[in-house]
């Protein structure tokens, strides 16, 4: 299968995925990772890997009369020249709209760094510490026109921790997300989770 990943910055949910396909020898392998950032430290480590790297820089259309439309438009071409079966959000931070969305309609995933429906949208980590969670997460799902909305694929949950500040809580978070992730997307390659009828199916047996 042929994996595409949209990243903004440094890509280390891009990293676990790319190395678990590499080191357990899916049947999968990302073919390209596309930022909406230049400087996307991601991109730069892709390169080096020998990964097909793009960038579509979302600030360059904005002198278009619907800048929106003119990068999801560019974005879409830029995905599609991969031919992916799979498009694999990992920390991309813009908001897609619905006609991209339904392009690749089950078909393309996303992680959130909470335990959803809760904290849906930003700073996530520290709402939780906040509303004084004793638990916090992260959710794979299925990207639908709603953010943060599609059918749940995977979670993790962590405690949170007396003492924890944002960093400390969003660093245990993101080692979670580097197990399920890769583990969430190697389950789909195995035609172990599937969608019907907008709600996720796991294989008998699966996690
Ligand atoms: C992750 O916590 C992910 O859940 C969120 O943004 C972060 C991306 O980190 N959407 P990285 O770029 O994969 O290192």
């Amino acid at each position: 299968a042929r994996l595409v990943v949209l990243i903004s910055g440094r890509g280390s949910n891009m990293q676990a995925l790319a190395e678990c396909c590499e080191r357990e020898a899916w049947p999968a392998h990302v073919a390209a990772v596309i930022s909406n950032r230049p400087q996307a430290a991601g991109l730069a480590w892709a390169a080096q890997r020998g990964i097909a790297t793009g960038c579509v820089d979302h600030t360059a259309f904005a002198a278009q009369s619907d800048p929106r439309a003119a990068f999801e438009a560019a974005l879409r071409e830029a995905i599609d020249a991969h031919a992916p079966d799979l498009v694999v959000l990992a920390g991309f931070m813009r908001i897609l709209g619905a006609d991209f969305v339904q392009h690749y309609a089950g078909r393309m995933l996303n992680i959130h760094p909470s335990l959803l429906p809760a904290f849906t949208g930003l700073h996530t980590h520290r709402r939780a510490i906040e509303a004084g969670c004793r638990l916090a997460g992260s959710t794979v799902h299925i990207v639908t026109p709603e953010l943060d909305h599609g059918p749940i694929v995977a979670q993790a949950a962590v405690p949170v921790l007396p003492g924890d500040d944002e960093d400390r809580l969003a660093a245990r978070v993101l080692r979670a997300e580097h197990v399920i992730y890769p583990r969430a997307v190697r389950a789909w390659v195995d035609g172990a989770w599937w969608l019907d009828g907008g709600r996720v199916r796991h294989a008998p047996g699966a996690a």
